[in-house]
C-alpha cells in the first residue's frame, strides 16, 4: 500500500466513522481488510484502495468502515459503572421520575450487545419496583455487523464468563447447544438500531442515563468534542452520562461536568461554551458509588 493509499483511507475512516488510524496501527488494515480483498476477488489491499475510489463504492465502503471497528465489549464491563447506576444513578432517577413514570436509557456504541443487556439485567434484578414503569433501553452502534449479532443475543460460554455472575447466567440465559442465548423478555425490550454518533442524533430523542464507553478514545480532540455536544443535546437537564475508564469530558467539553462522588458519571450543564458551569445533580444526596 503506498502512503497516497493510506491517506485516502485514513481520510476516508475519518470522515465516515470518526476513526483515527495513524501510521504505526497500518497493520490493522492489514488483518481487518484482508477478508474484504479477497471477498472481492482483489489481488491487494492497494486494489481494494482503488475500488474505493470509484464512484458508486459505497457499498464497499461501508463494509470497510464496519470491518475497521474495534468492538471489544464485555457484560458488566469494568465493573465499577454498573455498581455506580445499581447504587446511585438510576434510584436517583427512580425518584425524580416518580410522576412520569419513564426512564429512556441509551448505550451508544453497544457493540454485541453485552452492555445495554447488563443495564437490563439490573433493572430487572435490583428494581422490581420498575415493573410498572415504561422503561427504554435504546443501543445503537455504527456496526450493522455487531447489531446483528446483539439482535441475536447468543454469546459463546468465554464470553458470559467474562464479567457475568454464575447467577445471572442461570436467571437471563438458556443453553443453545454450545452457546447461551439471552431470554426473550430482556431481548424484547431493548432497541437496537444503527445510528452514527457523527451524525444527526435527534431522531433518537432524549434520554435519562447516556452510556457512550470506550468509543471516544478512537476519537480526535474535535470529534470528542462535537459528540459530547450532541450527547448533551439528547441527555435530560437532570440526566447523567457514563463514560469508559479511559475516557473524560476533562478540557473536551463543557456541556458536561463530573457529578460529586460519581467517577465516570457526567451531568449536562446546559453550556456549550467555555464557562465553567454545574450540572443539574446537586443538592440531592446520592449515595457513595462503592
Ligand atoms: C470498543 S466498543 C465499546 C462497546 C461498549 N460500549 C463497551 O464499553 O464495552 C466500541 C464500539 O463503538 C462503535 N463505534 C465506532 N465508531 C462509531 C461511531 N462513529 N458511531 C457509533 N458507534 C461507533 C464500534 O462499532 C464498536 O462497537
Amino acid at each position: 500500500m503506498t502512503g497516497a493509499d493510506f491517506t485516502f483511507i485514513a481520510a476516508m475512516l475519518k470522515e465516515r466513522s470518526g476513526l483515527i488510524i495513524t501510521p504505526d496501527k497500518g497493520y490493522l488494515l492489514e488483518t481487518r481488510l484482508g477478508p474484504i480483498v479477497r471477498e472481492h476477488g482483489l489481488r491487494s489491499l492497494s486494489a481494494l484502495m482503488d475500488l474505493l475510489r470509484q464512484p458508486g463504492s459505497d457499498a464497499v465502503r461501508a463494509q470497510v468502515v464496519d470491518a475497521m471497528t474495534t468492538n471489544e465489549t464485555s457484560f458488566f464491563r469494568d465493573s465499577h459503572p454498573f455498581d455506580t447506576l445499581r447504587k446511585s444513578v438510576i434510584p436517583t432517577l427512580i425518584e425524580r421520575r416518580a410522576g412520569t413514570r419513564a426512564l429512556r436509557i441509551w448505550s451508544a456504541a453497544c457493540s454485541t450487545g453485552q452492555e445495554p443487556y447488563s443495564l437490563a439485567m439490573i433493572l430487572k434484578d435490583h428494581f422490581p419496583a420498575l415493573s410498572g414503569w415504561k422503561i427504554e433501553i435504546v443501543a445503537t452502534d455504527i456496526s450493522p455487523s455487531v447489531l446483528d449479532r446483539a439482535r441475536e443475543g447468543v454469546y459463546s460460554t468465554f464470553e458470559v464468563q467474562r464479567g457475568m455472575p454464575i447467577q445471572m447466567l442461570v436467571r437471563h440465559f438458556e443453553q443453545v447447544g454450545e452457546s447461551w442465548r439471552i431470554k426473550d423478555d430482556l431481548r424484547r425490550n431493548i432497541n437496537f438500531r444503527r445510528a452514527n454518533l457523527l451524525d444527526d442524533l435527534s431522531a433518537l430523542g432524549g434520554f435519562d442515563i447516556v452510556l457512550c464507553r470506550n468509543v471516544l478514545i478512537y476519537f480526535d480532540q474535535p470529534t470528542k468534542t462535537r459528540i459530547l455536544g450532541a450527547i448533551a443535546g439528547r441527555t435530560a437537564p437532570d440526566g447523567a452520562l457514563l463514560l469508559g475508564g479511559a475516557e473524560s469530558v476533562f478540557g473536551l467539553s463543557e456541556a458536561f461536568a463530573g457529578l460529586p462522588g460519581l467517577k465516570g458519571v457526567y451531568g449536562p450543564t446546559g453550556k456549550t461554551q467555555s464557562k465553567p458551569a454545574k450540572p443539574a445533580w446537586p443538592p440531592l444526596p446520592l449515595p457513595a458509588a462503592s
